[in-house]
Order: C-alpha cells, then structure tokens, then sequence
C-alpha cells in the first residue's frame, strides 16, 4: 500500500510543520522566491512558489515519485504496455500527436502507419469540405469524451476558425440540445459527425437516429450518406447506420474515450481549423510529451504539478481543485477537465483491487476569470474550506481593445495574491486568513500549440497521479452500473402498473410522474 512507504510517512510527520507555516512569512523571508519555485517549456512557465512547500518538501515529494516509480510506468504508458488491466489494453494517445515513425507494435501489429494513414485521410476530408465550401454546418454527435475535448477545443481557438463553418455539438439526451440546433442549421448544407468510440452509447446513438430521420424528413430524396460521418472503433456499427466506408474514421482500443481528441475524434476541428492547426495542437502536446519524458523529475511541470496536487490531497487534506482560466476562449475548459482528472482518478481500489485508505482524485470546479471571480471566489477567500486554485493566464490576447487584457491579467494575479497573503483586519469580516495555495500557469497567447501543450500537461500530471495513487487511471467502471439502470428503470417506465420491480423511492417517483404526462 503507498500509505506504507516510508517516504509517504515522512511526508505525513512533515505536513504536521505547516499547521503552523503561513506562506505570507514564505514570502517575507526569501525575496528569490518566486526564483526557486518556477518552471518553463518553451512559452509555458508554471509559478508554483503560492504553495505551502519548501525544498524539504519538494524532496520529499520527488523521494514519492521514486518509490512509486513514476519513471519506470512512465515508460511502460509510451512504450504501449497494457498499463490499462482491468480493460487489458494500452494507452497511447501520446502515439497520435508523435511524428516519430519508429514502430510501436500492438498485437503483433506496428500502429504507427495506421496513424499515419488516419490522419492523412483526416486532411484530404478536410481539405476538401474546406475547399468546396457547400457544408456551412457541422453537428458533431457524441457526449463525454466523444464531446468535452472537441467542443472545447473548437471555442478555444474560434480565433483561428473558419467562419463559415459553424460546429454545433449535441450530446445530451435531452431532446431540447438536438431541437435547438436543428432549428438553426439548413439540412442541405449540414454534415453530421457521429463520434463514438462504441457506437452503442444511448444518448449518441438515439440522437444520431433522431438527426437522421429529420434529414430524411426534410428532405425527401436525400442520400443520408453524403450528410453522415463517423469516427469510430465499431466501423460495423457505423455502417448498418448508413455511413460509407469513406467517411468512417478509425479510433482504436488503446485510446482512451477522454484521450481521444486527438484522434479522428478531432476530425470537426480539421475541419473548422484546418489540418495544419490541428498539427499544430499535435505538435504542442508532442512537445509537453517529450518535456514529460526528458526533464529531470524536479524540473518537469507535470510532475511537479502531480505532487502539488499529492501533497494537497494527501497530506494537507484539500479535497478540491479550482482551476480558473483567465481567458473566455477556454471557458470550456474547466468542464472538459472535471472528466478527465475526475473520470480518471475517481477511484478507491488500487491495481491490487484492495480497498484504498486514503484519498485519490480531487473535485474539480472552475470557471473563467474574471466570471467566476464574481461567483464561487467568496468561499475560495474567506469559507471554511481550502480549496487551491490553478490560474491559467495568457500574456497576450487575440483581442487587444483598450486595456482589457491588462485588467483581466491584473485580476488574475490579484486573486492568487489575496489568497496567498489574506488581509489582517480589526473587522473579522473584513478579514483574510490567506494562506491558500495556488499554482500559476503562463503561456504567451492562445494558439493551437500552446493549447496542445496545456491539453498534455493536465493529461501527464492526472497520469502521475494516477501512479502515486497507485490507480487504474484509464478504466472508468463507476458510470457502468447507472447506464444499466438507466435502461431497466426505462423499462419500468412503459410497464402499465409500476408495483414493486424497484425500490421504493425509483417506483414512487416513477408513479408520480406518469400522474403529471
Ligand atoms: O461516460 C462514460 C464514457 O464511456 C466515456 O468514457 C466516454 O468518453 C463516453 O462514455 C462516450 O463513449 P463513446 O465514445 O463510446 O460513445
């Protein structure tokens, strides 16, 4: 169990030093703070001196990752081991932004030249519906990870999108989300992209049925397989639908559903962006990639980033993390990360399967700066509860009007120092304990290829996580059992008398509202 190694006993003994440590007297004391406790990559700096550590403690840390051998798993993930078990398969996401042809070989089989070939077909495909200008709508058909990363992605660099290509996504269930876009696209110029690593999941495939008896509705002698793409690992699926061969995409069994914007999940953003600005993002990921892998473990961002966020969790007990991006393009972002670390380290049993007896991942919130400034930032300040902050900050903005982006990037580093120094006040009120840590990420602007930088370095740090935790990062068996439910439960619904088939709280309510339809 990782609770037994001596190195995380000596933190546990160690953290006992900052019930009494305040990060105003860190400050007061060391003028070359902020010297010790940064790291660059490229146009990327993380800040991380807003943290309750000193180089005993990051000693500490870094002694963890040894004895849990982050190196060595590390390894294991780039060099396609299955270091997923209990789905028996590899992780090899980081193989789909890598322009290194050297062979990486799955089931006796080298996946680099079907990478290779997906994305060159993912060009020409782009290309083409760039070029010939009919499409002007795109609805991309997925939810969660077929959904998060793309729709994020696609605000994120609107900056750099074509303007005449509009990108809906739909994935909810709900018929509302699919209603609204219909109403605001024109069938003959619309192009749906199912994304769907299973073609099974209900919400995306009762939506892509839905859009497609519309556009059979609308228009009469329409060939559903001219307006229908598909990317997909079930290219059987996607066929009996009624997409060519042409337009169905591959994704592959080492790809994980939230790791999957990298691949032909991505192929609405080839479209919007253009190929090139999709290598672009590829290329920022391989770069923090190849940082991961190369930097010395005190020198490398998402490993520091990883034992921050260990030592929050573990040791000073803060169940949360905010991350807060102070750019409206990245308003996305937040949701697109609460399922990746979330999905990825919400776990308590560890490879053994043994039941763990310490925390694993943390809650994610967030919101952009300034917005969430002016909604949730009162608890960060002055409630009970610790809840440290990543603030993400670019230095220059695609929109320079007046002086907007000075105050956005003012504001950003007056949170993080509030919540570091607080205020001391006759007023309890108007008091702030301070003492709350934060960690501040710099990038020069937002371009695909920061963007692909900043992607990786969440995925590598929730990776790193993931192993001190000793946890299967990449399976994700938690939101199995409510899709079962979710089927049966639909099944009770059509049942005329609803007796005694469930509990009683799930037939109740059941019972009431068929009152109400
Ligand atoms: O939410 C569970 C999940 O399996 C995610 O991991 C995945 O991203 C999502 O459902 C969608 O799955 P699919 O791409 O197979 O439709």
């Amino acid at each position: 169990m990782r609770s037994d190694l001596k190195e995380w006993k000596a933190l546990e003994k160690h953290a006992e030093l900052y019930q009494d440590i305040h990060m105003r007297d860190l400050f007061e004391g060391d003028h070359k703070r902020f010297d010790k406790y940064n790291i660059s990559h490229k146009s990327m700096l993380l800040d991380y001196s807003k943290q309750p550590i000193s180089k005993e403690t990051m000693d500490n840390l870094l002694a963890l990752a040894k004895a849990c051998d982050v190196e060595g798993w590390r390894n294991k993930m780039f060099s396609g081991e299955a270091i997923n078990t209990t789905e028996e398969r590899a992780v090899l996401h980081t193989a789909l932004r890598s322009n290194d042809k050297a062979p990486i070989v799955i089931d006796g089989e080298d996946i680099v030249p079907n990478i290779q070939a997906t994305l060159e077909r993912m060009k020409e495909f782009s290309d083409n519906v760039r070029k010939a200008g009919e499409i002007t709508h795109i609805v991309n058909i997925g939810i969660g990870g077929s959904d998060l990363g793309t729709s994020m992605i696609y605000q994120a660099l609107k900056h750099f999108s074509n303007r005449d290509i509009e990108l809906h996504f739909v994935s909810n269930i709900d018929a509302t989300h699919l209603a609204e876009v219909l109403r605001l696209i024109d069938p003959k110029n619309t192009l749906f992209i199912i994304t769907s690593k299973t073609f099974t999941t209900q919400e995306t495939m009762t939506n892509a049925h839905s859009a497609k008896s519309w556009l059979q509705r609308t228009l009469s002698d329409v060939d559903v397989s001219k307006h229908f793409v598909a990317a997909t690992q079930s290219t059987e699926k996607a066929k009996e639908f009624g997409i060519a061969d042409d337009n169905i995409f591959p994704i592959w069994d080492w790809v994980g559903g939230r790791y999957s914007l990298w691949s032909a999940i991505g192929l609405p953003l080839c479209i919007s962006l253009g190929f090139e600005r999709f290598r672009e993002m590829l290329d920022g990921a391989h770069s923090m990639d190849t940082h991961f892998v190369e930097a010395d473990l005190k020198e490398n961002i998402p490993i520091i980033l990883a034992l921050l966020g260990v030592w929050h969790r573990n040791f000073l007990g803060y169940e949360a993390l905010s991350v807060v991006p102070y750019d409206q393009y990245l308003s996305l972002f937040p949701s697109y990360l609460q399922q990746l670390d979330m999905e990825s380290n919400g776990k308590s049993v560890d490879r053994d399967n043994a039941d763990i007896p310490y925390d694993t991942g943390p809650i994610i919130i967030g919101g952009t700066g300034t917005n969430a400034q002016h909604a949730y930032f009162q608890l960060l300040h002055q409630g009970t509860t610790i809840v440290p902050c990543d603030f993400i900050v670019p230095a220059k903005s695609h929109n320079p009007i007046d002086g907007h982006h000075t105050k956005l990037i003012a504001n950003a580093l007056a949170q993080s120092k509030a919540m570091m120094e607080g205020r001391r006040h006759d007023d309890p009120n108007k008091t702030f304990d301070g003492n709350r840590p934060s960690n501040t990420i710099i990038i020069d602007e937002l371009t695909p290829f920061t963007l692909g930088m900043l992607l990786a370095l969440y995925e590598q740090k929730i990776f790193v996580q993931g192993i001190i935790w000793n946890i299967n990062s990449f399976d994700q068996c938690g939101v199995e059992l409510g899709k079962i439910l979710a089927h049966q439960v639909g099944e009770f619904f059509i049942q005329e008398n609803e007796k005694s088939t469930t509990d009683a709280s799930t037939t109740g309510l059941l019972n009431h509202i068929k009152t109400l339809r």
